[in-house]
Parts: structure tokens; C-alpha cells; sequence
């Protein structure tokens, strides 16, 4: 057992997928792996092993934020030897060309978050996907027909912004959307040499304002979950 994850030795899987949401852990613990047994529940954060396809994969919530995902995600890496981390979640378009429900592969994450600041005492570091992972998910999600897109994102640290006008600047120099945990999950994997990949769907777009119904947030959530599951066990 770790401080914030209840699970015992070997009870997690070599490869996970860190949705945001605990509640969507569940879900896809529930739908997608067969036999699936609950290994945490501290502060309902939910996390579960089951197989997908014969292999074993576990499926844990982050929470929101690169503080909550370091938590979790520095226990997967050192206390339970987690090789391969996929973040499932959603991020919102500051381009016109990124559509609702588009399908992001996060290249690398800028970030305006203190983490690497800190980190790297000022030094700036580049967080960056594992490339056979990138690779992988992307031939995946082509061979279904479900053309993505791949590129930088950002990793902000505030949802709610003093300069709600902040996204162009990121935009400006080719970022396609901003989210809130891939900065760090990049950086720890670099960081523990471990694979790491950061699959969005789109749910909102801060250029139109426009936002995805529950239903159509569930459908292209669906076609994500597909490839980070495929991808998982590749
Ligand atoms: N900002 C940050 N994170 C997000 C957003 C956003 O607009 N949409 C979904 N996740």
C-alpha cells in the first residue's frame, strides 16, 4: 500500500489508463475489462485491475490538476512498478481547425504550471509522449477511421484564468488545446523511464464557446477509450 493508493503488491497492472474522473474508471472498469476487482478506493479515487483482450490492465483516476495527478502517478511509478501510463481526458480547442469531439494525441504539453519550475529551478524542461506509444495509438485510431489529430497541448494550472484572453497566446505558436495533467505525466515518465501517452477528446472549444451534450461527450469517450485500451496492450 501506498499513502493514497490501497492496492497490493501486484495488484496493479504493468499498463494503466488515468482517467480524471474516479466515476470514469468505474464505467470503464465496468464496460471494458472482464472481470475487473476494485484495488483502491482512498478518497474515492478509484482504481481497478481486470483484462482486456487476455491481458491485464488496471484503469485509476487522477483527479484534476497536476498536483493530484503527481500524487498518483509518482506511487504508480515507484511503489508499484507501473510501466505504461495512458491519460484518457478531455481538453478544450483553442484552434478553429480542432473540433468538438476531435480526438487529440498529445506530442508534448507546455505548462504554466509551478511543478517544473520548481522542479528544474527555472530550467525549463519538455515534456514529451513516448513515441512508439504516440505511434501506436495513432495507427489505431486511423485504422478505425477516426482520423486524430497530434500536436502540443497545454497544461494549465488554473481552469478558471485572471485573463480569460491567455489561451491565444498558446495558440499563437501552434498548441492545439489546453487540459491539466499531461505536463506532468510526461515528465515524471521521463523522469522514471517508463512509457507514457496522453490521449484528449475534445469537449469544449474556448475559440467558439461551443460545448459538447453529455451524450456526445460519451460517444467520442467511447472511440478514445478504444485506442488507449488497444494501445495499452500492444
Ligand atoms: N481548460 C483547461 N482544461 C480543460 C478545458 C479548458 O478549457 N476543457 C477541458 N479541460
Amino acid at each position: 500500500m501506498s499513502i493514497h493508493i490501497a492496492a497490493k503488491e501486484g495488484e496493479i497492472a504493468e499498463a494503466i489508463l488515468l482517467p480524471g474522473d474516479p466515476l470514469r474508471a468505474k464505467f470503464i472498469a465496468e464496460n471494458f475489462l472482464k472481470d475487473p476487482v476494485q484495488y483502491t478506493g482512498i478518497r474515492n479515487i478509484l482504481g481497478y485491475t481486470g483484462t482486456y483482450q487476455g491481458k491485464r490492465v488496471s484503469v485509476q483516476g487522477t483527479g484534476m490538476g497536476i498536483p493530484s495527478i503527481s500524487i498518483y502517478v509518482n506511487e504508480l511509478f515507484r511503489e508499484y512498478g507501473v510501466k505504461r501510463a495512458i491519460r484518457i481526458g478531455t481538453a478544450g480547442s483553442i484552434r478553429d481547425d480542432v473540433k468538438i469531439r476531435d480526438m487529440v494525441l498529445a506530442v508534448s504539453a507546455c505548462t504554466d504550471s509551478g511543478a517544473n519550475n520548481i522542479r528544474f529551478s527555472g530550467r525549463n524542461f519538455a515534456p514529451t509522449a513516448t513515441f512508439s506509444l504516440l505511434k501506436t495509438a495513432w495507427d489505431i485510431a486511423v485504422s478505425k477511421g477516426w482520423q486524430p489529430k497530434a500536436g502540443t497541448v497545454v497544461s494549465a494550472d488554473m481552469f478558471y484564468t485572471e485573463n480569460p484572453e491567455e489561451w491565444k497566446l498558446w495558440a499563437k505558436f501552434g498548441c492545439l488545446a489546453m487540459e491539466m495533467e499531461c505536463a506532468e505525466l510526461y515528465t515524471l515518465a521521463a523522469k522514471y523511464g517508463r512509457e507514457a501517452l496522453c490521449l484528449l477528446t475534445i469537449s469544449d472549444s474556448l475559440v467558439s464557446g461551443e460545448q459538447t451534450s453529455a451524450e456526445e461527450r460519451q460517444t467520442s469517450f467511447t472511440r478514445m477509450m478504444e485506442v488507449a485500451l488497444e494501445t495499452a496492450i500492444s
